[in-house]
């Protein structure tokens, strides 16, 4: 269990603009710049260590979703254990901290029957953020400390919060930049298409992973969250150094799957949407020795 000692505030003291950051998951839970707000954390989200913070930026890592063999929690242990912080800072340019997850202090969400139970694998996860008043950069880093090369997803999943509730207005809350994506859409499970969406809008449930055309790597992406709260996102991804394609998730559970979350209040799904960028696509293995980084740019 972890306590509010766990929660640490982030101040860039030149401009004012401010983060909070959980021990618990590295999770960023909050970017302040000016009067705004750019993070959402649902008001029943759990903040004592009992399970993943529901809302800010949780870490997925090493899988996406359900497993695909033996048993492992929904999106990985990395958002399920307590991570050690590492050190911070505050100069001029922008202020930050690193937290670090050693494979041998992962207390949950390994499951069973898999890998990473069996511990064939090892790794040292950092999580870096960074701010200032005009953006805020997160940024999680693999590496592969054993002997044996895994296969990994890793994602940021970014809760934003959506100003004046306006999450189911068209006008006004709609994600661009993904266009000539090809998309799985998890709640239709219709056969996957190049979406030709100039802007994505939430007209019920939103569970859609967007895999980049060949060639493209990084993502920029606009999300408009309400009126006068639009944010421009860039994700980047390196497997040693070389770029990665980075797909992403755009995500709101809508009034059935809100009233499911026990974590979620049943009307929240009107203040927010999760667009997260991840190294999702293909088939990525980390060889012993090698280090993997996903990063996302979230400019106010
Ligand atoms: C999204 C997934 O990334 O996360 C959804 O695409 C999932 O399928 C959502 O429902 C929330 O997941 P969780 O485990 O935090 O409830």
């Amino acid at each position: 269990m972890s306590s509010n000692d766990d929660i640490r505030t982030i101040t860039h003291t030149a401009s004012g603009a401010a983060c909070k950051i959980h021990a618990f998951g590295a999770t960023v839970l909050s970017y302040t710049t000016g009067n705004r707000e750019v993070i959402f954390v649902s008001k029943l989200a759990k903040l004592d260590g009992s399970k993943p913070v529901r809302g800010g930026v949780p870490l997925v890592f090493p899988i996406f979703g359900p497993p695909k063999s033996g048993t492992m929690p929904q999106h990985g242990f990395a958002r399920r254990n307590r991570w050690t912080f590492l050190d911070s800072y505050d100069t001029k340019e922008s202020a930050g901290a690193r937290y670090e997850l050693k494979f041998c202090d992962v207390k949950d969400g390994l499951g069973d029957s898999n890998d990473w139970a069996n511990e064939k694998y090892d790794c040292t996860l950092v999580c870096t953020l960074d701010c200032n008043a005009s953006q805020v950069t997160t940024s999680l880093e693999i590496q592969n400390t054993g002997s044996a090369a895994f296969p990994f997803q890793a994602l940021l999943h970014t809760y934003y919060s959506v100003a004046g509730k306006a999450a189911l207005q068209p006008g006004k809350c709609f994600v661009s930049g993904l266009a000539g994506y090809t998309v799985a859409d998890k709640v239709t499970k219709a056969a996957e298409t190049v979406s030709d969406a100039e802007a994505i809008t939430i007209t019920g449930e939103v569970d859609r992973v967007y895999d980049p055309p060949n060639g493209t790597t990084s993502a920029n992406v606009r999300i408009h969250a309400g009126e006068g709260a639009s944010v421009e996102l860039t994700a980047t991804g390196t497997l040693d150094d070389v770029a990665l394609p980075i797909s992403c998730v755009v995500w709101n559970p809508f009034i059935e799957k809100a009233k499911g979350l026990s974590d979620f209040g049943d009307e929240e799904y009107f203040e927010m949407i999760c667009v997260e960028p991840g190294i999702l696509k293909d088939s990525v293995v980390l060889d012993p020795g090698k280090t993997a980084r996903l990063t996302q740019h979230i400019k106010v």
